[in-house]
């Protein structure tokens, strides 16, 4: 500790003398530049440049030239309930002999494209994995955007505002490159008719409502990736797309210490159907470009939280009917708060709120039994690029909410208390011993029955869901 002391001290009267800097040693090395143009190895250019303007925003207030979804020539199955087939896998190992020959040194038997006789080919495979893809190539856009957006809109003083720093505004301008990385490998992977980047209508007015907003939107980013995965087709794609949501998924965690909640209080993220994804996204994609390509995905009617809890409320139990600072699914919660109620400016521990490595909450955003108000919108509303895209549902009397949070799908009844609202609460299940099933983000839907269902078959759900929505837990 002393020995410590002293070098300190040194460097810094070293510093304070000009010519006497400690100048760091030269190591061998080769002056070398990145190959660029028709050089051996030179990288692709990304489907969008760096952007250092102001970009357009807003509502759109044409008339769509096409409504609906895209659909296919027919529709096999209206929907399908089970009971399911008997497992089609049966490999057992009880005691860790390898049975099969192998393929080639050190790789035993079984895998799939590990033995060379499969040529990779990383473009999608099948309808079902081109309208994944292009789900996902919609949200790498609008993030892109909403990044770029944020560093466009706030100033350095509002970042410092919020408790973060010029380099964390830096940091974030870097998070927009990211995203033109993805949106280059997904446009590969579709080809020439691939999405463009779309014009978006965002909600916020305030640093902390942007951050509220981002935590949500790269949460239904990421679990709608999660969820189509291990479905799709091609094997190459979905390699690729892992090494993205990577990065997305740190996005998402970082998005959740600038707003001082604890960044990842769970084990598992859940995934979602793509229907889900889309219904989240749509209504804050504007008007997107003539000729873009249409997405085949449900667009669900809304499903509003009521008493959503107020993340930067000291007390979230506080928090008033309506909290939110707009009508639409994720809008994020209302800032304005005077400086007791407000947990950004309060420095006592479990109360402080403003960004952090990692925070505890002494009063939680929600708790098991806590009851959740809910209303829902009837559908045939029209949401999404150029209001093209109209709500539907095929599910018959609400009677559930599903909980839909890390690897587990709880059902609580609904007791309708009037037309299109009622209330639930919270259940207070474990996914595993000590892990309580609800924390962090969960998607909720107003459900028709409770079908059991696990993450690889949730997708047969969405003829049941009358309603979807997202709740951040915890
Ligand atoms: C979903 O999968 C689980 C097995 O994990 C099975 O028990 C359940 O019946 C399946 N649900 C439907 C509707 O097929
Ligand atoms: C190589 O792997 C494929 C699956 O990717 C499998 O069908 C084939 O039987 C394997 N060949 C050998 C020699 O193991
Ligand atoms: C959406 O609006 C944009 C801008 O007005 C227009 O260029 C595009 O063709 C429209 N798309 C549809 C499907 O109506
Ligand atoms: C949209 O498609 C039409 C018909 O193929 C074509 O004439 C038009 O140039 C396309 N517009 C754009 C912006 O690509
Ligand atoms: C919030 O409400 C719950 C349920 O009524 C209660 O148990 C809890 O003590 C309240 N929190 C605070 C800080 O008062
Ligand atoms: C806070 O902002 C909301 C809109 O987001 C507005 O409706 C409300 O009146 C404001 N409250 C205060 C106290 O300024
Ligand atoms: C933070 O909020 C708590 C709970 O209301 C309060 O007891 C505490 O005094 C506040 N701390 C500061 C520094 O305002
Ligand atoms: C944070 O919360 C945990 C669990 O409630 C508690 O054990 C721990 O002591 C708290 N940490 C601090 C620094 O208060
Ligand atoms: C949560 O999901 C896991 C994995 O599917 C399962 O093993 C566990 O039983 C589930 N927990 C509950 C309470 O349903
Ligand atoms: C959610 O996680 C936070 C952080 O670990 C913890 O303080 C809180 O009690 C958890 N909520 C529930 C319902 O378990």
């Amino acid at each position: 500790m002393l020995r410590n002391l002293i070098i300190l001290t040194f460097g810094g009267l070293a510093l304070a003398r000009p010519g006497l800097e400690k100048r760091a040693s030269e190591i061998p090395a080769i002056p070398t530049k990145p190959p660029r143009g028709s050089e051996p190895g030179a990288a692709p250019t990304r489907v969008s440049d760096t952007v250092t303007r102001t970009t357009t925003h807003g509502p759109y207030s044409g008339t769509a030239t096409t409504t609906g979804q895209e659909v296919g020539p027919t529709t096999l199955l209206t929907k399908n309930d089970g009971p399911p087939a008997a497992p089609t896998g049966n490999y057992y190992n009880k005691n860790g002999d390898m049975e099969a020959p192998f393929q080639l040194p050190f790789v035993p038997g079984g895998g799939k494209g590990v033995n060379g006789s499969h040529l990779p080919r990383y473009m999608v495979e099948s309808d079902f994995d081109y309208a994944s893809v292009s789900l996902g190539l919609h949200q790498e856009y609008i993030e892109l955007d909403l990044f770029n957006h944020g560093v466009a809109r706030f100033s350095e003083q509002d970042f410092l505002d919020a408790g973060l720093t010029a380099e964390d505004r830096t940091f974030l301008q870097f998070m927009a490159t990211q995203e033109a990385d993805h949106a280059t490998l997904l446009t590969n992977m579709l080809g020439e008719s691939a999405p463009k980047q779309c014009v978006y209508d965002y909600p916020f007015t305030t640093v902390r409502e942007y951050i509220d907003f981002n935590v949500k939107l790269t949460r239904w980013g990421e679990s709608g990736t999660w969820g189509f995965l291990s479905h799709l087709d091609s094997r190459e794609v979905s390699t690729l797309l892992v090494q993205a949501e990577a990065v997305e998924a740190r996005q998402q965690q970082i998005f959740r210490q600038w707003l001082g909640l604890p960044p990842m209080p769970v084990a598992f993220v859940p995934g979602i159907p793509q229907s889900w994804h889309w219904t989240l996204l749509a209504p804050y994609i504007s008007y997107c470009p003539e000729n873009n390509t249409r997405i085949p995905w449900q667009n669900f009617p809304q499903l509003n939280i009521r008493n959503l809890p107020n993340p930067n409320r000291v007390s979230p139990n506080d928090t008033k009917t309506d909290e939110v600072v707009g009508p639409r699914v994720a809008d994020p919660s209302q800032s304005n708060l005077t400086d007791t109620e407000s947990c950004v400016q309060n420095s006592t521990l479990g109360y402080d709120c403003s960004p952090a490595v990692a925070h505890n909450r002494s009063e939680p955003l929600t708790f098991p039994g806590r009851k959740l108000f809910l209303s829902w919108d009837e559908p045939g509303k029209a949401v999404g690029p150029n209001n093209s895209y109209i709500t539907t549902t095929t599910a018959g009397e609400p009677k559930f909410v599903a909980w839909l949070s890390q690897i587990n799908l709880t059902y609580t009844p609904l007791e309708i208390t009037g037309q299109n609202e009622g209330w639930t609460w919270q259940p207070p299940n474990e996914v595993y011993q000590n892990n309580p099933a609800v924390n962090e983000t969960v998607f909720l839907a107003v459900t028709d029955t409770d079908l059991y269902l696990t993450p690889f078959n949730l997708t047969l759900i969405n003829p049941h869901v009358k309603a979807l929505g997202i709740l951040i837990a915890g």
